[in-house]
């Protein structure tokens, strides 16, 4: 993850930490929240409850940011821009990591820097990020993240999730809700009513995690210690360059047979910005490519929306060996 151990800890759900986050303290000028206008579904209802629980309307403070008509993906210089635009009356700018939907790796140093340059916040959802792009929070100053261990980090659906403070915040960002777990472990089994909050991301702990999550998690992380971040990197991009190759050449649009069925890649090609996954764009009916991909035995996880032009979409992120064998069948 980029950051010394203490910065880090093992939290109940993603949505949890970023419910409970306390980074966001509006004032008159300064009171809106960025994101984007795509976001998963619970970072928004999450972000939506931080607003209200604050008394404010999140019509007015929440700032949602959308690609280009036409596009799918965010350019990074109008990113950037309406952070130079906006900074003055953002307090939090919150962003994933890489976009659950469409794959793009948004460029978490540029995205910190400009937001500092204009005094606000900045974290991430990583849900997407850890395991499969390298990250450095440290060192790239993020405020704060979280994430699910669901995906690329291999700990089973419902893991626990993991969450990120920065150290310069471990004594002036408080948790706004208290849990047993926030206690310090040297006070936490002395059962007194004083609670000795853990500076830190730790501090935001709220009960005893649960011990088969823990587990699950374990094993995984235990895998992960094997091979370092970088070596996974380098499989990876030539893994998903492999399969991007492969669908280009098997399922590229061809204009004078408008019969064949094509499938288009919204993630961008460029490799500095998505990760291993590569969400498609099917020109068949969704619903047929999920039954032959389970009829071949893979796992998929889905994403459905009804397109224009009738086109279904799918977001696919499964093991690319296994997804290039697949498009051979
Ligand atoms: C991008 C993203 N954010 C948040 C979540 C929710 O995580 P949790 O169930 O740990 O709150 C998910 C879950 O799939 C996710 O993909």
């Amino acid at each position: 993850m980029g950051m010394p151990n203490f910065q880090l800890t093992a939290f109940n759900k993603t949505d949890v930490f970023i419910r409970s986050l306390s980074f966001y303290k509006p004032t008159s000028s300064r009171y809106k929240i960025l994101m984007e206008a795509n976001a998963f579904p619970s970072d928004h209802y999450a972000v939506e409850s931080q607003i209200q629980l604050q008394g404010l309307d999140p019509e007015k403070c929440l700032l949602l940011l959308s690609p280009v008509e036409g596009e799918e993906t965010l350019r990074a210089d109008d990113i950037l821009s309406t952070i130079e635009k906006e900074g003055d009356s953002i307090a939090v700018i919150m962003f994933s990591g890489v976009q659950y939907y469409t794959g793009q790796l948004f460029d978490m140093a540029s995205i910190t820097k400009a937001g500092h340059a204009k005094g606000c916040f900045v974290g991430f959802d990583l849900a997407h990020a850890v395991g499969n792009v390298e990250l450095c929070l440290h060192d790239w100053d993020v405020d704060f993240a979280s994430w699910c261990n669901y995906k690329y980090m291999n700990s089973g659906a419902g893991a626990l999730a993991g969450a990120y403070i920065h150290e310069k915040h471990q004594y002036s960002v408080k948790p706004t809700l208290h849990g047993w777990w926030s206690n310090d472990k040297k006070t936490r089994f002395e059962m007194d009513k004083k609670i000795h909050i853990s500076p830190g991301v730790n501090g935001f702990r709220l009960s005893n995690p649960p011990i088969l999550l823990v587990r699950s998690l374990q094993a995984a992380l235990e895998i992960f210690n094997q091979t370092d971040k970088k070596a996974l990197r380098r499989k990876s991009v030539l893994l998903t360059g492999y399969l991007e190759c492969l669908i280009k050449h098997y399922y590229s649009k061809v204009p004078d047979n408008p019969q064949k069925p094509y499938v288009t890649i919204i993630t961008p090609s460029n490799i500095e910005e998505r990760g291993c996954q590569l969400s498609l764009v099917f020109s068949s009916h969704i619903s047929l490519v999920f039954m032959e991909l389970q009829k071949r035995g893979a796992t998929v996880s889905r994403v459905l929306a009804v397109g224009v032009s009738c086109c279904s979409r799918f977001r696919i992120a499964i093991d690319m060996l296994s997804s290039t064998k697949l498009l051979r069948s």
